[in-house]
């Protein structure tokens, strides 16, 4: 599948990843990187940096958030020999070539993007004006978005539900230009949604979100993440009580990080009335300090040895600026008639 191909992922720098980001998303982004490079196909994987600032400020914050992000990457198994890892603010034609897409993108499409709609309907809801506290960055992210896509002749995108239709407005700029010049000057790319991720619930039932307060911490010392499953909703039914394992809460999280055979074991000692509340959550640590204890080490080592990272960064982003500077001479070519 992914043969000859560009994949082409792109992550914000903002908040500190938890469990469910982890397992939900940048575990499996990691894991379609290598495949997609194991089958021959070529990985870019990049720090949108310059989407970060429409909403941070603080340049502390900023940078704690970028370092973050970019050793979990590390940490989590992103090869960077293999794998072209880079800051989208390393590559200033990616900037050039937003500007030129700017030409090409009706306003209607920024106003229907729903990063600009949720903002805006989160504005009515507080009884604000529309535009309330909404830069130009938050307003024409598509374009940057599309720039980073298609600087690279990306093929796939692969992307969370909530970013399809970014990745669509990309391919509708992209074919615009194409139209208009006569001339196939940019690869229409296709987000690839990958259906069997896992969506893992918080301590509370509800998704796992920094925003609800419910998170198990990633890369947090063994209490901290003790003290979170710890505190898994559970009810009063006493441990020799047996129960349909579908609901509880416990069992639920350990759905998405488990092997078969744990959740099978987990499941019969629910059903049998074998478990109890206390046993599970014990086993559910266990599952996670295992899942990511190695992954840990290499990311507290990364985040004290982060010159080393910086490194990484630099010599990724010259190695895949070439392939942007190419795109955007094509367009310039094209755009000035030269
Ligand atoms: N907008 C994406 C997000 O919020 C991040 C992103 C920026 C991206 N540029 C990209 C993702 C290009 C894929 C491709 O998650």
């Amino acid at each position: 599948m992914f043969a000859g191909k560009n994949i082409l992922t792109g992550v914000k720098p903002t908040g500190t990843p938890h469990l469910g980001n982890y397992l939900g998303a940048i575990k499996p982004a990691i894991e379609l990187g290598n495949e997609a490079v194991a089958q021959g196909g070529k990985h870019y994987m990049f720090i949108a940096d310059y989407h970060a600032i429409n909403a941070e400020k603080d340049p502390a914050v900023l940078n704690q958030k970028m370092k973050e992000i970019a050793c979990i990457y590390l940490a989590g198994g992103l090869d960077p020999s293999k794998s072209l890892f880079y800051r989208q603010s390393d590559i200033p034609e990616i900037l050039e070539i937003t500007t030129i897409l700017y030409a090409y993108t009706p306003k209607g499409f920024m106003n229907k993007a729903h990063a600009y709609k949720a903002a805006v309907d989160k504005n009515r809801m507080a009884g604000k004006p529309d535009d309330d506290g909404i830069n130009m960055g938050l307003y024409t992210y598509p374009t940057l978005m599309a720039a980073d896509i298609l600087a690279y002749d990306t093929d796939i995108v692969p992307v969370g539900r909530d970013q399809v239709q970014h990745v669509e407005i990309a391919r509708d700029i992209a074919g615009a230009i194409n139209a208009h010049y006569q001339k196939e000057l940019l690869r229409l790319p296709d987000a690839y949604v990958d259906d069997h991720v896992a969506v893992v619930p918080g301590i509370d039932g509800r998704k796992m979100s920094k925003s609800y307060g419910n998170v198990i911490p990633l890369f947090a010392d063994d209490k901290a993440i003790k003290k979170a499953i710890f505190s898994i909703k559970t009810d009063s039914r006493l441990p020799e009580e047996p129960k349909d394992p579908e609901g509880i809460l416990v069992y639920e999280i350990y759905k998405s990080i488990a092997t078969p055979a744990q959740l099978q074991e987990m499941g019969d000692g629910l059903r049998q009335g074998k478990l109890g509340y206390g046993q599970i959550k014990n086993m559910l640590l266990d599952a996670v300090l295992a899942e990511i204890g190695a992954a840990r080490e290499k990311y507290n080592y990364y985040m004290a040895h982060f010159a080393e990272v910086e490194a990484l960064l630099s010599e990724g982003a010259e190695k895949a600026r070439p392939a942007a500077q190419k795109t955007l001479q094509r367009l310039k070519d094209a755009v000035f008639g030269r």
